[in-house]
Parts: structure tokens; C-alpha cells; sequence
């Protein structure tokens, strides 16, 4: 059987990715230093090591047994990157650096590694490519792309097999046996999670309403986190050796922050309170993928459509 290491698999995504490679036949050793994830979300099943990316010891004791890694661990909020570069570098790259090192001492050589959007920065085309411009507007963009760049220099030089998944934005949540694995931020900062938080005392802000969109409010494209780890799942399968690969992972579809919102007052049946206020810095107006080379690469589709995703978070915080 395979045994896989999840880096950062206490964490929201990380946490469905074990549990949905348990379920998928794997074997699964979780790393995670617990900064931002819950012990709590850990399938029972995993073996875990609680340690950090930065920690080569801890590394080399997580990658025993296994054959592959899915790489989660690192730092994932834009706004804290532009307060703290440093830390974004350090944890993200050094980090990620490390686990290669550590792979190539322990002789694992496939790895699929969560990457972003925020590589693209602010789009110039209606739907980003993987052949769409690197151009990140945001420390954590940044980061996510010298990795990027890393693994394709590591496939190179020491045959590793990489596959690098651009993230859009992920949404929903999985039932599992043991309850709902779910995003449980602090703070929280993503647009679903924040709208089923609203209240009339405290009404979910709408981030700017001068956009150059349909309704005037950004457009983003949504993936439900199951068909994202059904990605990650095809991924492991389509690594090939000394050969790397970016490949972008959304729905296809662009919904605007009115949209998401209206989704969300069905899927809930009450009003969602809300207030328009100024754009927030950093956001890019339109960010909807092409998904082209991930259904051919890895012969995936997404399933799940954004009632889907609004209705498992409503459904998981209630
Ligand atoms: N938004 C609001 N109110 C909120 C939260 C968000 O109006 O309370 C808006 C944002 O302005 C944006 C949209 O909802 O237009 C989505 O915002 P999120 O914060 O949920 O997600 P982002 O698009 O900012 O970020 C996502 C990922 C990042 C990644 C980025 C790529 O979460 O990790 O896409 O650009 F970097």
C-alpha cells in the first residue's frame, strides 16, 4: 500500500486530503506544527508527527514509509504577506526547500505541491492559462512561485516528479464519520465562511461596488475542496519522473460577490446582512481559470457546482 505525506494536514484543505486518501486505499503521515491547523481535524487514521517545515529532523521522521508528498504546509493569507514578507519567505520557501532536501536524503521523489492564483497577479486575460504571465502583486504570490520555480529546477537536476496545482478559490466543506472537516480560520478572511458569519450587528462587508464587472462586484471562480483533493488524487497518479507541471484547478466559472452572496441566502433561507464598502487592497477585479490542462493532464472534472459548495458550509456550521 502507499503511504503518503501530507504537510500541513491539520489544516482546512490539508485535513480533507488525508481523510479522502484514507478512504482512497492510502496509507497517510501527517506534518503539521499545528500554528494554524487542528489537531482535532486529523483522521484517527493518519500517523501524525507535529513539527514544523522548518525542522529537518521532524521532516526526515514524517517521510518514513512514504512513496510521495502532497505539500500543504505554509502561510496562505495576501494580507498578512504584505505585513510580513519575511515571514512568507522563510516559512513558505525555506520551508518547502527543506522538505526537498529531506526527500532527496530519504529518496522520495514524487511530489504534488499547492500552489495559487496569486502567482498570476492581476490578470490581463478573461481566463488564466498555466501559459498566462507569473506576475504575483503580493508577497504570498511570490512565495508560492519560487516554489514553483524550485520544483521545476529539482525535476531537472534530481529527477523529481512534480506537479504544481494553482488554486483558485477553494470552497466548502466534507462529512466525515467523525463530523464536518471545515475552514475554521481566525481570522477569517474568505468571502463564504465570512457570509454565514454575518449578522445584523455585524453584516458581511462587500468589498467594492465601482468594479468593472456585470454587477460591479468582483468575479471570482469557486472550487469545492472535494473536487480539489479528487485533483490532488489524479495528480499523484500523473507525476512523471524529472518532470514538472502546472497545472490550475478551479470550476471554470466565474461568480460575482452579489452571486455568491444570493447562493447563499437560498442555501440558508434568510437574508444575508450586508454593507458596501471600499475595495480591499490587492484584490484583482476578475480571477476565473482555464481548466483545460487539468481535465486532459489528469482527466478530472469538477463536480460540485456553487450551490454545492455554499450548502456543505452552511450545512457544517449549523
Ligand atoms: N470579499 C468580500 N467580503 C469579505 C471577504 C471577501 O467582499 O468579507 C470579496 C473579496 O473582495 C473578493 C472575493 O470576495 O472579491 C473573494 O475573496 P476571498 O478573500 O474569499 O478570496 P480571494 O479571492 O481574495 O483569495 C483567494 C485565495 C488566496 C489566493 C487568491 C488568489 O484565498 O489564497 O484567491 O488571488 F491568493
Amino acid at each position: 500500500m502507499t503511504r503518503v505525506l501530507v504537510t500541513g494536514g491539520a489544516g482546512y484543505i490539508g485535513s480533507i486530503a488525508v481523510s479522502m486518501l484514507l478512504d482512497s486505499g492510502y496509507e497517510v503521515t501527517v506534518l503539521d506544527d499545528l500554528s494554524t491547523g487542528h489537531k482535532s481535524a486529523i483522521d484517527s487514521r493518519a500517523t501524525f508527527v507535529e513539527g514544523s517545515i522548518l525542522d529537518s529532523a521532524s521532516i526526515a521522521q514524517s517521510l518514513q514509509g512514504c512513496e510521495a508528498v502532497i505539500h500543504f504546509a505554509g502561510k496562505s493569507l495576501v494580507g498578512e504577506s504584505v505585513e510580513k514578507p519575511q515571514l512568507y519567505m522563510q516559512v513558505n520557501v525555506e520551508g518547502s526547500t527543506n522538505l526537498l532536501n529531506e526527500m532527496k536524503s530519504a529518496g522520495v521523489k514524487k511530489i504534488v505541491f499547492s500552489s495559487s492564483a496569486a502567482t498570476y497577479g492581476e490578470p490581463t486575460e478573461s481566463t488564466v492559462s498555466e501559459e498566462s504571465a507569473a506576475n504575483p502583486s503580493n508577497p504570498y504570490g511570490a512565495s508560492k512561485l519560487k516554489v514553483d520555480e524550485l520544483l521545476a529546477e529539482r525535476s531537472a537536476s534530481d529527477g523529481v516528479a512534480a506537479i504544481s496545482l494553482r488554486y483558485f478559490n477553494v470552497a466548502g466543506a466534507l462529512k466525515t464519520s467523525s463530523g464536518w472537516l471545515r475552514e475554521r480560520h481566525d481570522p477569517e478572511t474568505h468571502l463564504i465562511p465570512n457570509i454565514f458569519k454575518a449578522t445584523q450587528e455585524f453584516p458581511l462587508k462587500v468589498f467594492g461596488t465601482d468594479w468593472p464587472t456585470p454587477d460591479k462586484t468582483c468575479v471570482r471562480d469557486y472550487i469545492h475542496v472535494v473536487d480539489l483533493i479528487n485533483a490532488h488524487i489524479s495528480a499523484l497518479k500523473s507525476v512523471q519522473p524529472a518532470h514538472h507541471q502546472i497545472i490550475n484547478l478551479g470550476s471554470g466559472d466565474g461568480y460575482s460577490v452579489r452571486q455568491v452572496i444570493e447562493a447563499a441566502a437560498r442555501a440558508s433561507g434568510r437574508e444575508i446582512p450586508s454593507i458596501d464598502v471600499e475595495r480591499r487592497a490587492g484584490d484583482p477585479a476578475v480571477l476565473v481559470a482555464s481548466i483545460e490542462k487539468a481535465k486532459k493532464v489528469l482527466r478530472w472534472s469538477p463536480m460540485r457546482d456553487l450551490n454545492a459548495m455554499v450548502e456543505d458550509v452552511f450545512n457544517s456550521a449549523n
